[in-house]
C-alpha cells in the first residue's frame, strides 16, 4: 500500500473516535476492553490517522510521581500498535514522538512499557527514542 508520510495525522482520541477505534481493535483481532480505557481519567488514546481510519494508537497514562519530597506526574506511554498492512514505514515512530511532545510539559518523568525480549520491531522503536529522548524503560 503506497501512502506519504505526510497523509497521516496524529492526535489525541476523543469520545466521537469510539467506532473507529472498535473497527481498529477489531482489525488487529484485539479484545482490549475500549470503554474501560476511554472513561478512565488517567489513560488517554493518542491514535494515528489516514482520511478517517485509524491505522495506529499507543495509550498514555498520566500517573501522580512522588520524586523525593516534589510532587509530580509520570507519564507511562504503552501498547503502541501499528496496522499490519502499514507496518515499517515509520508510523510507530512518528506515533511515539507526538505521544512524547503531548506528555513532556505535563509530566517530569515519561517511560515506555516494558517489552517482550523477542519483539525486535519495539525494541527497536523504543531504543532509538530512548537515545533522542528524555524517556526511560519502565522498571
Ligand atoms: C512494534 C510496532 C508498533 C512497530 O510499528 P512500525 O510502524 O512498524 O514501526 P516503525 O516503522 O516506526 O519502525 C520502528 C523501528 O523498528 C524497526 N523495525 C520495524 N519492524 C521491524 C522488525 N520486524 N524487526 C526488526 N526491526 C524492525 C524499524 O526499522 C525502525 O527502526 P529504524 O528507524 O532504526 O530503521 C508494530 O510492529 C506493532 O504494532 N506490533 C504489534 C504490537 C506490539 O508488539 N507493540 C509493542 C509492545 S506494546
Amino acid at each position: 500500500m503506497t501512502i506519504e508520510r505526510t497523509q497521516i495525522t496524529y492526535r489525541l482520541a476523543n469520545k466521537h473516535d469510539y467506532k473507529g477505534l472498535i473497527k481498529f481493535y477489531k482489525r488487529q483481532n484485539s479484545r482490549r476492553c475500549l470503554r474501560r480505557i476511554l472513561n478512565e481519567d488517567s489513560v488517554r488514546i493518542a491514535v494515528a490517522q489516514i482520511d478517517d481510519i485509524i491505522i495506529g494508537k499507543a495509550l498514555i497514562y498520566i500517573l501522580p510521581w512522588t520524586a523525593g519530597k516534589k510532587k509530580d506526574k509520570r507519564a507511562i506511554i504503552a501498547e503502541v500498535f501499528v496496522d499490519k498492512r502499514y507496518r515499517g514505514r515509520g508510523i510507530a515512530t512518528d506515533l511515539m514522538k507526538f505521544c512524547i511532545k503531548t506528555v513532556k510539559n505535563v509530566a517530569e518523568d515519561i517511560q515506555v512499557d516494558r517489552v517482550e525480549p523477542e519483539n525486535k520491531a519495539a525494541i527497536r522503536l523504543y531504543k532509538n527514542l530512548l537515545s533522542k529522548e528524555r524517556v526511560t524503560f519502565m522498571s
